[in-house]
């Protein structure tokens, strides 16, 4: 019997995981059924139940239920350990196991599809809601020289480094700060982790924090984000997050299938229907 996958949101209707996972499961010969599901906002667990006791084996989730699927799985395992928030749940042995493949993913982006190496730069992220959370540890694993993270709401970047400082498995070493004292800080990599970008807008970063030749990567994909543009005003190589999107999507494969299928033909495709 084909083994059934979908991806969990709300809003969902425009997401492009069903048509990454079958062009997947078409590359690698598996045989699976990928769908979405739209789930009220109060009623997450009870579709996860549903689509579990329906015999499904294995979702993804996105917005705005990452963190409830961290609350709802009986096991968190790797990065999700930390992220307080799940984006890939596995059933095995009865059991939901919870994982979080976004930061791998965006890892995997720019280090395999940009080639911009992590290690001994200078990575400032924007943002510290859930986004951030989720790719905090994986950046900190390629050994940056230096990892700051920037809020308007500085209290939340704080409590994000208390948090991330005191787990078992430590990541030290990241700075809370706010906009206002990075305009005499240079960094190699920007990433935008807000939501600023889904509004149209873009945090208040001063012009000068990016180092020559540096990259910006807005973690929204499918549109140039002002921040995209304001960096690329500013010299910087400015990219979108459809790539982070396909590798996540590959690293849950993995997991689910036991094979990671190729990324850089789905990524040209979609780009291909992207660009119309
Ligand atoms: P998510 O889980 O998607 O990260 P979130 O927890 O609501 O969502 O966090 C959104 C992040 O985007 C926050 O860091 C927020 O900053 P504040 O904590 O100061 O609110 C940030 N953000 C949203 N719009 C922004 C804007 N226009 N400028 C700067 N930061 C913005």
């Amino acid at each position: 019997m084909t083994d059934q996958y979908a991806v969990i949101g709300n809003p969902v209707a425009h997401s492009l995981s069903p048509a990454i996972h079958a062009a997947f499961a078409r590359a690698t010969g598996q045989d699976i059924a990928y769908e979405k599901i739209l789930a009220p906002l109060d009623g997450f667990a009870a579709a996860v139940r549903k689509f579990f006791g329906d015999g499904g084996k294995g979702l993804n989730v996105t917005l705005p239920f990452k963190r409830q699927a961290w609350d709802t799985v009986n096991f968190h395992v790797g990065y999700a350990l930390d992220a307080m928030a799940v984006n890939t749940i596995k059933l095995e042995g009865g059991k939901l196991i919870g994982h979080n493949t976004d930061g791998v993913g965006l890892v995997a982006d720019l280090e395999q599809n940009l080639q911009f190496p992590i290690q001994g730069k200078r990575v400032l992220v924007m943002g510290a809601g859930g986004a951030t959370y989720g790719v905090v540890h994986p950046i900190y694993k390629r050994e940056p020289a230096q990892l700051v993270v920037a809020n308007r709401t500085l209290q939340k970047a704080k409590e994000l480094v208390i948090h991330f400082s005191s787990r078992r498995d430590p990541v030290g070493g990241i700075s809370a700060k706010p906009y206002d004292q990075l305009s005499e800080a240079h960094f190699d990599l920007v990433i935008n982790a807000t939501s600023a970008g889904l509004k149209n807008e873009m945090p208040p970063l001063p012009g000068t924090a990016f180092a020559e030749g540096a990259l910006a990567y807005d973690m929204v994909y499918g549109k140039t984000t002002p921040f995209m543009k304001f960096a690329a005003e500013r010299g910087a190589k400015a990219v979108d997050g459809l790539g982070m999107l396909v590798e996540q999507a590959a690293e849950s494969f993995l997991i689910w299938r036991g094979v990671r299928p190729q990324t850089a033909p789905v990524i040209r495709a979609l780009r291909r229907k992207a660009e119309g």
